[in-house]
């Protein structure tokens, strides 16, 4: 029996349905399992990670769990994990490229809660496996409404590449480890998904228009403006380390990994087949 964490979300989602296609024994996990539009014939059940005893109930008789975690601390993490090392013996954990690596200049808060969340499932006594995806195709969302209103991707550096990857791609690795058996060797892995190739931030707005039929064109921002726009939801400190995340990019590509291909048989899919995947949300 399989817990499936984030059940509702982007990379969750699609673990629940190709879970359900394989005809796998889980169930999703909801904070709100009633408005959760989870699909028919699954098992929705309550929980909220904020509150580790409310997971009691959905980890009865679980012995793997695909854990995504939804905060921007790990400070629940500790109370978590004993929670979950209490009934399950397997952990597959939605972590991140660079998690416990990123040394250089003020590291960002989502690299230092992913590194701290895998530093604490390693001391858990569960058998853990990390997805560390590089970044998800579906961030380009972000630009769904400037897309919509104006046919435009306003943003820093058209120019930057990156292998994003889809986030079937890493659903299809996920699930891969967890119906695989204990001795397949994905115990103590540590997995950097990407997609199939680099495409910079240019191309990536081309993408989008082909796939809504109709032109989209990528306008440069400047890092004042970029500045000013990421001050709206993070604190200076927060910014000045995403933007020191950015500069290196910027100055040497991300790897771009066969991983996806080697252990679900299937090449990644493209940032075009994303984008047509989700064309709608840019129409
Ligand atoms: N975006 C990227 O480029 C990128 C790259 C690498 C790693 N990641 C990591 O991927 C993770 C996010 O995955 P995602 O994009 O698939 O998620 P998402 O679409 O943002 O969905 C969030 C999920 O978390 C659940 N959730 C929120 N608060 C919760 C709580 N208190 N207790 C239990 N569940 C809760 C939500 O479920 P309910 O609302 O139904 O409860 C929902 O299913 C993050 O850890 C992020 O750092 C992202």
């Amino acid at each position: 029996m399989i817990l499936v964490t984030g059940a509702t979300g982007k990379v969750g989602g699609q673990v629940v349905s190709q879970l359900l296609d394989r005809g796998a024994a889980f169930r999703a996990l909801s904070r709100d399992p009633g408005t959760a539009g989870l699909p028919d014939g699954v098992e929705a059940v309550a929980g909220d990670l904020s509150d580790p005893e409310s997971l009691d109930a959905a980890l009865d008789g679980a012995d793997t769990v695909f854990l995504v975690w939804p905060f921007l601390t790990a400070e629940a993490a500790p109370a978590v994990l004993d929670r979950i090392a209490k009934h399950a013996r397997r952990i597959v954990y939605l972590s991140m490229m660079g998690a416990q690596e990123r040394t250089d200049g003020p590291v960002d808060p989502i690299t230092l809660f992913h590194s701290e969340v895998e530093r604490q499932i390693e001391r858990s006594g569960l058998a853990w496996t990390f997805l560390q995806p590089v970044g998800f195709a579906s961030n380009t969302l972000g630009w769904a409404p400037q897309v919509r209103a104006e046919g435009v991707v306003r943003d820093l550096n058209g120019a930057l590449a990156r292998p994003l990857i889809h986030e079937r791609d890493i659903a299809a690795v996920a699930v891969r480890v967890m119906t695989d058996g204990p001795d397949e060797g994905h115990a103590g892995a540590k997995y950097v998904l990407t997609g199939p190739a680099l495409i910079t931030q240019a191309e990536q707005a081309h993408a989008i228009g082909e796939a809504i039929g109709r032109p989209v064109r990528f306008e440069e921002m400047t890092l004042a403006e970029k500045r000013e726009q990421m001050l709206a939801w993070l604190p200076p400190s927060g910014v000045d380390a995403v933007m020191n995340a950015w500069a290196g990019m910027a100055g040497s590509s991300e790897p771009v990994t066969d991983t996806v291909e080697e252990l679900t048989g299937t090449a990644p899919r493209t940032f075009r087949a994303w984008a047509a995947d989700h064309a709608a949300d840019f129409r």
